[in-house]
C-alpha cells in the first residue's frame, strides 16, 4: 500500500514545531515526512498536524512542551470578559421579563381596570351578600391576586371558586399565593370578555364603571336565571339592584339577582 502524501503544512512547518517529525523522533525514528510509512501513527500525526496548523495560524505558536491544552483554555481576561457578558445577558432577560409583566398589567388596566384590591374588610361583605352554597360555582372577573376568591373559598370550601385575570403579573402572584396557601381556588389567565359564564351561580366584579357597561350584555346573555352578581363601588347601569350594601367610610356593594 502506498503511503498517503502528508498534508502540505506537515513539511512546511519549522522542524521545532513540526508534529510529524517530532513524533517520529520521539519514537526513535529518523525518517523524514516523505518516507514515513507507519499506518498506525499516521492518523494521529494528521490530526495533531491539523491542530498545530490551526493554532499556529490563529495565534503565536509556543513550544509544544509548554502547551498541552492552554491554547484551548481561556485566559483570565477572557473569563472575566465572558462573565461580564453573562451578567449583562441575565440583566437583559430580567429587564425583558419585568417589561412583559408591566406591559400586560398596563394592557389589563386599559381593557378593564387597573389593579386596585378590594379592601380586606369588604371581602366579608361580599361573602355575606353572595352566601355561596356547597357545590355552587363562583367566578370573579378580574380577580387580581385572587384574594377575594381565597376568602370565599375559605368561607365555603365546597364551592367551586374560579378567578379570571388578564394581567400576567397579578395572575402569577395570585397563582403562587394559591399554591402556597393550598387554597383550591382555580385561576384562569384570560380576558374576562372571552370567559364562558354559562355555568356559574354567582359572580363578583370590581372593574371600571365603563367596563361594567361593556360587559353587561355578556352577563345578560350567558348567566343562567337565578344567578347572583355583586359589583364593587359602582352599580351596573340599567340593572336594578336587589340590595345595596352601604357602610360609612366604605365603598358600596351592589347585589343583583338575575
Ligand atoms: C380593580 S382590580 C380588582 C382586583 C380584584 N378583583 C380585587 O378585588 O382585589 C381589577 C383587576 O381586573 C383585571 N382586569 C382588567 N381587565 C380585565 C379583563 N378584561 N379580563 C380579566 N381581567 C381584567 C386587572 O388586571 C386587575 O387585576
Amino acid at each position: 500500500m502506498n503511503p498517503r502524501p502528508l498534508a502540505p503544512h506537515a513539511s512546511a512547518l519549522p522542524l521545532r514545531y513540526n508534529p510529524t517529525l517530532l513524533m517520529s523522533r520521539s519514537r526513535g525514528l529518523t525518517v523524514s515526512p516523505d518516507t514515513l510509512t507507519f499506518n498506525s501513527v499516521r492518523p494521529v500525526l494528521a490530526v495533531a498536524g491539523e491542530a498545530v496548523h490551526l493554532l499556529a495560524s490563529r495565534r503565536r505558536l509556543e513550544p509544544p512542551c509548554k502547551r498541552a491544552t492552554p491554547a484551548l483554555w481561556p485566559d483570565n481576561e477572557q473569563i472575566i470578559r465572558n462573565f461580564g457578558i453573562l451578567v449583562h445577558m441575565v440583566w437583559q432577560v430580567i429587564f425583558l421579563i419585568i417589561l412583559i409583566l408591566l406591559g400586560s398589567a398596563a394592557y389589563a388596566g386599559i381593557q378593564g381596570a387597573p389593579w386596585v384590591p378590594t379592601w380586606k374588610r369588604d371581602m366579608k361583605r361580599v361573602g355575606e351578600l353572595l352566601r355561596l352554597a356547597p357545590e355552587e360555582k363562583f367566578v370573579e372577573l378580574g380577580c387580581g391576586n385572587a384574594r377575594v376568591c381565597r376568602h370565599l373559598k375559605q368561607e365555603q370550601p365546597q364551592a367551586d371558586v374560579t378567578g379570571v385575570e388578564l394581567s400576567l403579573l397579578q395572575y402569577g402572584v395570585g397563582w403562587l399565593q394559591n399554591r402556597l396557601a393550598g387554597s383550591g381556588v382555580k385561576m384562569k389567565l384570560e380576558n374576562a370578555f372571552k370567559h364562558d359564564l354559562s355555568g356559574y351561580d354567582a359572580l363578583y366584579l370590581f372593574l371600571m364603571p365603563e367596563t361594567y357597561q361593556k360587559i353587561r350584555p355578556k352577563l345578560e346573555t350567558e348567566l343562567k336565571p337565578g344567578s347572583r352578581v355583586v359589583s364593587y363601588v359602582w352599580p351596573i347601569l340599567g340593572w336594578e339592584a336587589t340590595r345595596v350594601d352601604e357602610r360609612e367610610g366604605a365603598p358600596k356593594l351592589y347585589y343583583y339577582e338575575r
